[in-house]
């Protein structure tokens, strides 16, 4: 069934208060509610309409007491319907008693088992299947939830008022939706702390984790310390609870869950030590704790009217993360990596059959809508807005949006609002961001003209969007343009403008110049836009040298690298000038060492197929695969005497720290490492496989030895040693098929979904193995259907025991319409296979027909 934004009606009932009472049994769970209605409207004469999955067993029902009617309850697959007959025209209370098997949820959704710990994840939709209750965003009320278990540790939102032997109570004055409400009760250790807030209120911080988990999880701490703060300096936004208590869990679908002072972590996202986790995994690390924390107000305080508008908590949430994680680190590092992971995923996303706007106006399945779209383009969107109105504007209408909507269950027309009341902007065409889908093309042509008073160019923009799933025809939108201009010598004659473009087609004119300058285009990436300039090599290597924008450097790097490995995908000579322009680049020593570390690695080849197929040429995955080694061993030959000299230098000497500084001389040393690999037989990896104590170069070196095809002693090494590391093991698992060779890699990770320890159940570790072969480009797109068959068997089994991670999994055929005949066939096959499974879930479904509607 397809749910329509425009069918949007409030709920018919007020719910004033939320009373649970849960006593823990791993089979046989038994939740009490009492839920205090009153009817919207007096005589409105409505049926009273409750969520609940068909495992939730009834065991008793009253209304004030009593019980009804049978014949006025009807119990249908997902709802229980109380006829308005039965309900009296006041407020009135409903009690129920029901039965649920934590144990035997697979899907980790509801209430389910994670290693011997009870633990809930209820976003979007899994409060229903704890009991029943009207599972929307946009009914909020308090809650009060008692606790009975044998387990020692037992938490849920809000504030802890009661304690006894065996049980809690737990009382959250803030009104949420049930989507934020978590339980967890474990056998579980705490790192303590404490944080003051700005106006003086001491709130108890904890992170819970399994005993023996207890030395990883510091930088877990100080990275919610340096949230609270970050958010009271940047937004203004102190927390609200006296305790706040993050738990760590080994089984969980996504990153982590931002549920109201009980946020619920993936464990790879809290637990880290230098000898367990990488550089890329404390960052990571550091940004998703700011990420859930900032939820509470972006989300918590101020939550989503219908699961429409996830965006409006999910791409603010995101841009306050990106924000933070710029402020505690390198910013221009910081908005390289989040465009390279926007074009790679979102990009790719509007590109295909699965493309849809941010703000979505129908679904199936909302779990299906959790996508770099509402995520990463939701907070690119934000990013424009703000360019637009500058950060003075910004920061005052944040402040009317937390005083306007606190407590509310707002829309995007909402949000905008905001922006428009406190600037006078009129956002009407602005809005077509978050309404229409797909990836706006940029084109930009220049003119140049000379008269005796100076010279004048003219920038003449054209954008285009193409059409969209189920929408065809695009409006021309609001594209903030970020220019500067460059004189002959390198000096920057023009800083960056923001040029506001909101025509099909629109020139700009900058007079009195003097010698024609280089223009610096789309600086800081200011629009999610795919701009194409006619440019040749040798501007982009002036620019690469030159630009004074980190951003705008490193992307006329990138550009000189696509067109090369453009061209020899294709048969054609190219890559000179970028081989010639690197070097240069990497023998600056007083260049940032991760901005020189971004510039050396060179683009994937699932990015270069992207580029292939915008530009209307089928991508060969074999040639893209072979023309990225021949470039990458052409750099290697080229610079070997430079590249063993950085590899040297950019060793860090004394305690491991995770801060920006070292890891970004490690990234660099990687990077050098990765392409001397080609060239000296492995030797490097080798030793330092053996030699580093941390697992950044481990697994580099790892990846290295891998390619060179002697990889097994230190596989078998990381295996004696980490055997029982859950995380160190999902590495190990999802190395293996992504760096093996593409003629190895299906028979590699069959070999490996074989073994006892290929707990598959865990989406971790499927994530890992499949997640890794699937991210093998070459291997994935093997034109044997070999990579699509693996991937669909195991979507297919993953599908009846959790639904989520199998749709999930399936995205990975999104690209296959732009591939050649013979993959297309082989990789329509396979989704129809999937598709043709009985009982298959509304999930993987929805996903499935989407992406065959492509064909
Ligand atoms: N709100 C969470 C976050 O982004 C994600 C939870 C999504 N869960 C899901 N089952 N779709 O922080
Ligand atoms: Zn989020």
């Amino acid at each position: 069934i397809v749910q329509y934004l425009a069918d949007y009606r409030p709920y018919p009932f007020i719910l004033s208060e939320t009373r649970l009472d849960f006593t823990l049994v791993p089979d046989a769970t038994r939740v009490k509610a009492i839920l205090s209605f009153a009817p919207r409207d007096s005589g409105q004469s409505q049926d009273l309409v409750l969520d609940g999955g068909e495992e939730v067993k009834l065991i008793s029902l009253t209304i004030d007491g009593h019980e009804p009617d049978p014949a006025h309850v009807t119990r249908q697959d997902e709802t229980l319907t109380i006829a308005a007959t039965a309900l009296p025209d006041a407020p009135f209370t409903v009690e129920t008693e029901v039965e649920i098997n934590p144990m035997a949820n697979t899907t980790f959704e509801g209430l389910y088992m994670s290693g011997g710990m009870f633990c809930t994840q209820c976003e979007a939709q899994g409060f229903r299947h704890i009991t029943f209750y009207p599972d929307r965003p946009d009914v909020m009320t308090t809650f009060r939830v008692g606790i009975h278990s044998d387990q020692n540790v037992l938490l849920s939102n809000g504030n802890l008022i009661g304690q006894k032997e065996c049980g809690t109570e737990w009382y959250d004055p803030w009104p949420k939706p049930s989507y934020l409400f978590a339980l967890v009760a474990g056998n579980l250790v705490a790192i303590s702390d404490s944080f003051t807030t700005l106006s003086g209120r001491k709130v108890d911080l904890n992170v819970w984790v399994r005993p023996g988990d207890e030395d990883r999880a510091d930088f877990a701490m100080e990275s919610l310390i340096r949230s609270m703060k970050w958010d009271e300096e940047a937004y203004g936004r102190e927390y609200d609870l006296e305790v706040f208590n993050i738990v760590a869990v080994d089984d969980f679908n996504m990153g982590a869950m931002e549920n109201k002072g009980l946020n619920i972590f993936n464990s790879k996202l809290v637990l880290a030590s230098p000898e367990t986790a990488t550089d890329g995994d404390y960052e990571r690390i550091e940004g998703v704790i700011g990420h859930e924390y900032f939820h509470n107000w972006t989300g918590n305080r101020i939550t989503c009217r219908d699961w429409f508008q996830l965006c409006l908590k999910e791409g603010l949430t995101v841009f306050r993360d990106q924000q933070f994680t710029s402020d505690m680190r390198s910013a221009p590092v910081k908005r390289i990596m989040d465009v390279q992971t926007l074009r790679a995923r979102q990009f790719r996303e509007d590109a295909g059959p699965l493309a849809h706007p941010p703000r979505p106006d129908h679904y199936e399945e909302i779990n299906n809508f959790y996508t770099a779209t509402v995520y990463e383009k939701g907070a690119e969107v934000i990013g424009m807005l703000k360019r637009l109105i500058g950060d003075d504007s910004y920061r005052q209408a944040l402040d009317l949006y937390f005083d306007r909507h606190d407590g509310d269950a707002a829309t995007i027309e909402d949000w905008l609002n905001v922006f428009q009341d406190a600037t006078g902007r009129d956002l009407t065409q602005f809005k077509h961001w978050y309404t229409d889908a797909g990836t706006p093309h940029l084109n930009m042509v220049e003119e140049w003209s000379e008269t005796t008073a100076g010279g004048t160019l003219t920038l003449t923009f054209t954008q285009n969007t193409p059409p969209t799933p189920g929408q065809p025809d695009k409006p021309a939108r609001v594209i903030p343009i970020a220019v500067g201009l460059i004189g002959p010598n390198g000096d920057e004659v023009l800083p960056t403008q923001i040029l506001e473009m909101t025509q099909a087609s629109q020139g700009f004119s900058f007079e009195g110049l003097g010698a024609r300058p280089v223009v610096s285009a789309l600086r800081d990436f200011s629009a999610p836009v795919i701009l194409t300039r006619n440019i040749d090599d040798d501007t982009r290597a002036f620019l690469l040298a030159n630009d004074p924008n980190p951003f705008a450097r490193w992307e006329a790097g990138r550009e000189l690298a696509i067109a090369a490995l453009v061209a020899l995908s294709q048969g054609q000579p190219g890559g000179d000038s970028y081989v010639k322009a690197i070097g240069q680049l990497i023998a600056d020593d007083d260049a940032d060492p991760a901005f020189r570390a971004l510039c050396l690695n060179l683009p994937g080849d699932e990015e270069i197929a992207t580029r292939l197929s915008t530009l209307g040429i089928e991508p060969d995955p074999d040639a893209i695969y072979q023309a990225r080694q021949d470039l990458a061993r052409r750099i290697a030959e080229t610079h070997q005497d430079l590249l063993a000299r950085i590899y040297d230098s950019m060793q860090v000497s004394g305690a491991y720290s995770p801060d920006a500084e070292p890891s970004a001389k490690r990234a660099l040393r990687i990077a050098a490492l990765s392409l001397l690999n080609r060239i000296d037989g492995g030797e490097r990896a080798e030793i330092l496989f053996g030699t580093a104590t941390n697992m950044t170069e481990r697994m580099a070196a790892l990846t290295c030895l891998i390619r060179r095809g002697r990889g097994q002693t230190a596989l078998q090494i990381l295996l004696e040693q980490f055997g029982d590391n859950r995380l160190v093991m999902d590495k190990w698992f999802s190395v293996q098929p992504m760096a093996a060779p593409p003629e190895s890699a299906v028979a590699t990770a069959r070999e490996l979904a074989q073994r006892s320890d290929f707990d598959w159940k865990n989406p971790n570790r499927y994530r890992a193995l499949i997640g890794g072969l699937s991210a093998n480009h070459a291997a994935f797109h093997a034109r044997d259907g070999s990579g699509y068959n693996f991937v669909a068997e195991w979507i297919m089994k993953m599908d009846p025991v959790n639904p989520q991670i199998a749709a999930r999994m399936s995205s990975v055929f999104e690209t296959w319409p732009r591939y050649d005949t013979v993959r297309r066939a082989k990789a329509l096959v396979a989704l129809e296979q999937i598709a043709a499974v009985a009982g298959l879930s509304r999930n993987t479904r929805e996903m499935v027909s989407r992406m065959i509607a492509a064909g």
